[in-house]
Order: structure tokens, then C-alpha cells, then sequence
């Protein structure tokens, strides 16, 4: 196996490690996928936010604060998603942007009946999508995928007919990891004269994500994950901006408004991305949005991704070195340009092994039905840890330890 040490040494992004609370205790955290650590610059920028904006400032802040989804929307637009000031914005749930961005394009498609899904989607957005369709009367088409290899570009080509008004697909799947050819799934969508619309939640701070390149129309995602800003933190959403004009998102909200202040009676939306914002924005989580973005952005994508692709193959050469003896099998396709920045492993007793593995200090998470995710996010995540991890993995399968525990799975964030 490979030398840690020495590939720690090499990682140019090694001191990032730093700037993060808790990433020097032994604790091996395997969850970056799901909920990414705490930024030290966060937590200073929140008790600042706290202590002086709220303790101080009060009302008075609004002055500061009436910005910031816009403000943290431009630095996830330029330094995380490689797109333009302007069109992204963030505010909300993922799954609420992902009813406001859906229902705009059904109305921006009128003559058209059909919304189309990848089977392996996110389950909120298949849920936002069923209400929506049923809401409007349009029908979900659901295109099958494997829930390893993830959703393929010719499956949606062979579902798209021009009753299509819209295509939903992940753009890195959460189960197996599997990136989704975004480009091409786009440019098949276009073909056919609809639109797409992006889950960018697995994606987001972890690998590019070629909105720009593909002409993408709609995305949304979280910032949670990937982007370290903290549980329930609000989303943001991406709308190119040739396209702002035309969309009208369903949810009329005053921050939505043009010269809100104006507080008149009849809603205009304002120009521009803001026209898809609704309500107060969460500024203590935008705050936290916003210092997330800029680690990410400060070290680069480029060279995220490019750890993040060596840390997925260093686990996946352990999983098979290592595992593979004692009934475990890599579910993430083994091509780095064909996975994010988390490895998804098979086993039949995973709930089991994943408990077992909390409870030895690696902290991996379930997904159904037997599969274990390994999320290496690659701001904080060494080498070392993997090594650590999955030696504390092959000790925990080889010796069973792992039934000691319940084997049916419990409640799972
Ligand atoms: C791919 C994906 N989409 C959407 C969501 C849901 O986002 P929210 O609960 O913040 O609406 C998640 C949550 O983990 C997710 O992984």
C-alpha cells in the first residue's frame, strides 16, 4: 500500500486541514458528504454575527444583511460552480428551490406534458416532482437507472420525445457517488426542447460542475455538505441568465419584489436572480454559506477535485486490498471522471458495519439497501485517515464485530 506520510506531504491543499474545527481530534470522519466540519472562520464570523450584529446592531443590521444571499450567490457562482455574478442566489431549502425552479419551467413549456427523472434521483426531488406533476397534471416520467453505474446520457436520450418539458437529474448521485455526464444529458435535453434541471448537492465543492460549458439551465443544491456551512443551512439555486427574463418561480415573495420597500400591493418580480428569492433570508446560515464558499473558492476546484479523485482512489484500493476478502464490494464507478468525492461500498450487513464503525470512531454513513458511504472531503480529509479508517473497517469484518449490533436499520440522517 502506498505511503501516507509521503502523500500527505505532497497534497497542496494539506493546511487547509487546519482551518477547521475539531479535524486534529482522532475522530475519522468519513460524513463530509452529508454534513461538512465547522470552519474556524465560521465560527468566529458567527459569534462576530451574534454577539455584535444581533447583541448590538439589531435592526440596524438589515443594512448589512439585505445583501447576503446575493453576496454569497456571486462567490458560489464565480469560485464554486464556474459560472456568472448574477445567477445564482441563495435562500431556502434544496428541495423548495427545486419546487420553485420545476414549476417555473413547466410554465416557461406550457404545450408540454411530460417531466422526466432519473429513478436514482435524490428522493425529495422525486417527491417535489410527483406533487408538482400531480399539482398540474402533468405526468413523471421515470427513467431507470442502476443505482451504482448512476443515471447514462443514452437512457435519458431514449426517454426524451418532444412532450418533454423538463429533465431533473443529480449531477453526482448520493448513493453510489456516480457523476452524471452533465454536458451531454444537457445537450440530449436541449435537443428535444427541454430543460434541466440540476441537483448539485454531491457536486457542489467537490468536483467542477460545467453548468457554463453544457448552456445547464436551472440547478439547485446544498451547502451543507461539500461547502461546510452548517446543519439546515439554506441552498442556493443557479438560473443561466439569459433564461432569469423568461422564468417565474411559483412562490411570490416580497424579497422577490421589485423596490420592495415600496411595499406595494401588487407583485412585480425585480430583474435579475433575486426575482427568485421568497421571504427573510436566514442570514445567520448565509453567513455561514458565505465563509463556506470562500474556503472553497480560495483553494480552488481544481485542485479539490484533484484530491478528492486520489483520496476516492487510495479508499477504493484499499476497499478492494483490504475489504473485498471479508464481503465488501466498491458500488462507485472506478473511473475518478466518473465519480464525486465519496466512495459508496457494498455489503450485505452495512447498517451493522456502520454502527460498528461509529462506535471504533470512523464515522461513514448508510445508505440503503447495504451500502456504506465513505464521503473524503477533500478540504480536511489526509490520507492518513483513510489508511486509519479503513484499517479500523477491515479489523471490524474480520472479526464480526460487527453483529453485536441491531441488524435492522434505525432512524439515518
Ligand atoms: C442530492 C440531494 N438533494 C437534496 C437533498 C435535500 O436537501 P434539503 O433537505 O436541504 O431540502 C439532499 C439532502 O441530503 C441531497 O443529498
Amino acid at each position: 500500500m502506498r505511503d501516507t506520510a509521503e502523500l500527505d506531504a505532497a497534497d497542496p491543499l494539506a493546511a487547509y486541514r487546519d482551518r477547521f474545527v475539531g479535524a486534529e481530534t482522532p475522530l475519522v470522519y468519513f460524513d463530509g458528504n452529508s454534513l461538512g466540519r465547522l470552519p474556524h472562520a465560521t465560527r468566529e464570523r458567527l459569534r462576530a454575527a451574534v454577539d455584535t450584529e444581533w447583541g448590538v446592531d439589531l435592526i440596524r443590521g438589515w443594512s448589512r444583511w439585505i445583501d447576503l444571499a446575493r453576496e454569497a450567490g456571486d462567490v458560489l457562482a464565480t469560485g464554486v460552480l464556474g459560472v456568472a455574478p448574477g445567477e445564482v442566489v441563495l435562500g431556502d431549502s434544496t428541495s423548495v428551490n427545486l419546487y420553485k425552479l420545476a414549476a417555473a419551467a413547466l410554465d416557461a413549456r406550457p404545450g408540454r406534458r411530460t417531466v422526466l427523472v432519473e429513478a436514482d434521483n435524490f428522493p425529495t426531488d422525486l417527491y417535489v416532482l410527483q406533487g408538482l406533476a400531480a399539482a398540474t397534471g402533468r405526468t413523471l416520467r421515470v427513467v431507470d437507472v442502476d443505482i451504482d453505474a448512476g443515471v447514462r446520457a443514452d437512457a435519458v436520450a431514449d426517454a426524451l420525445d418532444d412532450d418533454v418539458a423538463l429533465v431533473c437529474a443529480s449531477h453526482v448521485s448520493y448513493r453510489s457517488g456516480a457523476r452524471a455526464d452533465l454536458r451531454a444529458i444537457t445537450a440530449r435535453a436541449h435537443d428535444a426542447g427541454a430543460l434541466t434541471l440540476w441537483d448539485l448537492s454531491h457536486s457542489a465543492g467537490s468536483v467542477p460542475t460545467p453548468l457554463a460549458d453544457a448552456g445547464a439551465d436551472l440547478a439547485v443544491g446544498c451547502t451543507y455538505k461539500y461547502l461546510n456551512a452548517g446543519p439546515g443551512a439554506p441552498a442556493f439555486l443557479y438560473v443561466r441568465a439569459d433564461l432569469q427574463a423568461e422564468l417565474r418561480q411559483p412562490i411570490w415573495g416580497w424579497f422577490g419584489q421589485r423596490e420592495q420597500f415600496a411595499m406595494g400591493g401588487t407583485y412585480d418580480p425585480v430583474d435579475g436572480i433575486e426575482r427568485f428569492c421568497v421571504g427573510t433570508p436566514p442570514v445567520l446560515g448565509g453567513y455561514a454559506a458565505l465563509e463556506g464558499a470562500r474556503i472553497t473558492a480560495e483553494a480552488g476546484i481544481a485542485a479539490i477535485a484533484a484530491k478528492g479523485a486520489e483520496l476516492t482512489a487510495y479508499a477504493i484500493d484499499l476497499a478492494d486490498g483490504w475489504l473485498a476478502e471479508h464481503g465488501v464490494r466498491v458500488a462507485t464507478p472506478r473511473d475518478p471522471a466518473r465519480r464525486g468525492a465519496h466512495v459508496t461500498l457494498h455489503h450485505p450487513a452495512a447498517w451493522q458495519v456502520t454502527q460498528a464503525a461509529i462506535a471504533a470512531g470512523v464515522v461513514p454513513d448508510y445508505r440503503t439497501p447495504d451500502r456504506l458511504r465513505i464521503g473524503l472531503a477533500p478540504l480536511y480529509t489526509r490520507f492518513a485517515d483513510v489508511a486509519e479508517g479503513f484499517g479500523r473497517l477491515r479489523e471490524i469484518l474480520a472479526s464480526r464485530g460487527y453483529e453485536r449490533f441491531p441488524a435492522t436499520p434505525g432512524r439515518v440522517t
